[in-house]
């Protein structure tokens, strides 16, 4: 049914509410448990490995903070809505639920500040995610996770623990069975050497739910290519492989557009001597497209558990409205409430989804 919001669209309200209880995971509350069971698509790699642009690749647009080092330090829930014709695009923080964005450099800038706000200017992470939402025509539903990227070293002001604090922030992600992985390794470097290949090994042995994506293709040595690793043949996984070519950082401080970008990408696959029999399988649209269609259907696949952990967390609060008495008067138990309805209404559009 046309009409009805996007399973993708639904999963992501419902994380949303649970951020605003303040349970993203981990806890024994029926919402943290809620928060575990609900897909979505984590993005890990190594620092500079180009993570930041492949996800601006998927949107179109240029949004995420950038500069060397550890820019990512609290996870970017990022909820992308395809919006019909010729509507402008526009970008909503979770913080910040009145206001539309519509230049994205402002969009930057309060990631920026909301991640100080938590962590102060300091090179700290925090766990506590970041909502934001992008309607546009031009891209594909679907929800991407963008984490902390792996270090091997602690830098100045940063604490000792800080490499291994990453990389348990990031396992809490992937480590959940409902976790899609998109691991994503630089084609310059050896795929042995890969932090995100080594997590998502450890945490996903069969590769049934990690998406390998390998980034700068454009940067390996002359008469060398990645024929090994995008047919499987390095490291195999359930899905395939998908090859990309984001931006150079020369491109960057040109301000190359996005969609300039992406043309040529999709042109560098189709003339390229060595990737052109697997063109139509690779390159950061096609990935896009991948990963939509694998999520709505891992979530369809889950609604009856969904549905019940839904009804679950419902009569916790339930429980909880009644302690605190009706009607409701303080701020807890109005947001409670809120969620509350929230619920109920996902409930049924799950089940009419189900039919
Ligand atoms: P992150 O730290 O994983 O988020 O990595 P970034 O997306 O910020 O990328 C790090 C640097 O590598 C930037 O200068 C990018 O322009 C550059 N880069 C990323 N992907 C590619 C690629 O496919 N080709 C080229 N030539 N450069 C890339
Ligand atoms: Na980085
Ligand atoms: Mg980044």
């Amino acid at each position: 049914m046309a009409t009805m919001e996007s399973l993708i669209g639904l999963v992501n309200r419902i994380q949303r509410a649970c951020t605003a209880l303040g349970d993203y995971g981990g806890g024994d509350t029926a919402f943290s448990s809620l928060w575990d069971a609900l897909p979505s698509v984590a993005v890990v790699g190594g620092q500079s490995s180009g993570k930041s642009s492949v996800l601006e690749s998927i949107v179109g647009r240029d949004f995420l903070p950038r500069g060397s080092g550890i820019v990512t330090r609290r996870p970017l829930v990022l909820q992308l809505h395809k919006t019909e014709g010729r509507q402008e695009e526009y970008a909503e923080f979770g913080h910040l639920p009145r206001r539309r964005f519509t230049d994205f450099a402002l969009v930057r800038k309060e990631i920026q500040d909301e991640t100080d706000r938590i962590t102060g200017k300091t090179k700290q992470i925090s766990p506590i995610p970041i909502h934001l939402s992008i309607y546009s025509p031009n891209v594909v539903n679907l929800t991407l996770i963008d984490l902390p990227g792996l270090t091997k070293v602690a830098v100045d002001g940063q604490s000792e623990t800080i490499v291994e604090d990453i990389e348990n922030m990031v396992r809490t992600y992937v480590e959940k069975p409902n976790s899609i992985i998109l691991a994503i390794s630089p084609a310059n470097q050896d795929i042995a050497t890969s932090d995100a290949i080594k997590l998502a090994k450890e945490v996903d042995p069969s590769g049934e739910r990690t998406f390998g994506v390998l980034t700068k293709l454009d940067l390996m040595d002359k008469g060398t290519n990645a024929l090994d690793v995008l047919e499987g043949r390095s490291y195999r996984l359930q899905h395939p492989w998908v090859g990309i070519v984001n931006r150079s950082q020369a491109d960057i401080n040109k301000n190359t557009d996005m969609m300039y970008a992406r043309g040529r990408e999709r042109e560098y696959f189709a003339t390229s001597p060595d990737y052109g029999h697997l063109a139509s399988k690779m390159g950061s649209e096609y990935l896009a497209k991948l990963l939509s269609q694998h999520l709505e259907s891992v979530i369809r696949a889950k609604i009856p558990g969904i549905t019940s952990l839904i009804n679950k967390g419902v009569d916790e609060m339930e429980a909880e409205l009644d302690r605190l008495g009706r009607p409701i008067a303080v701020d807890a138990g109005a947001q409670l409430y809120t969620i509350l309805e929230l619920c109920r209404a996902f409930d049924k559009i799950f089940k009419e989804h189900l039919d």
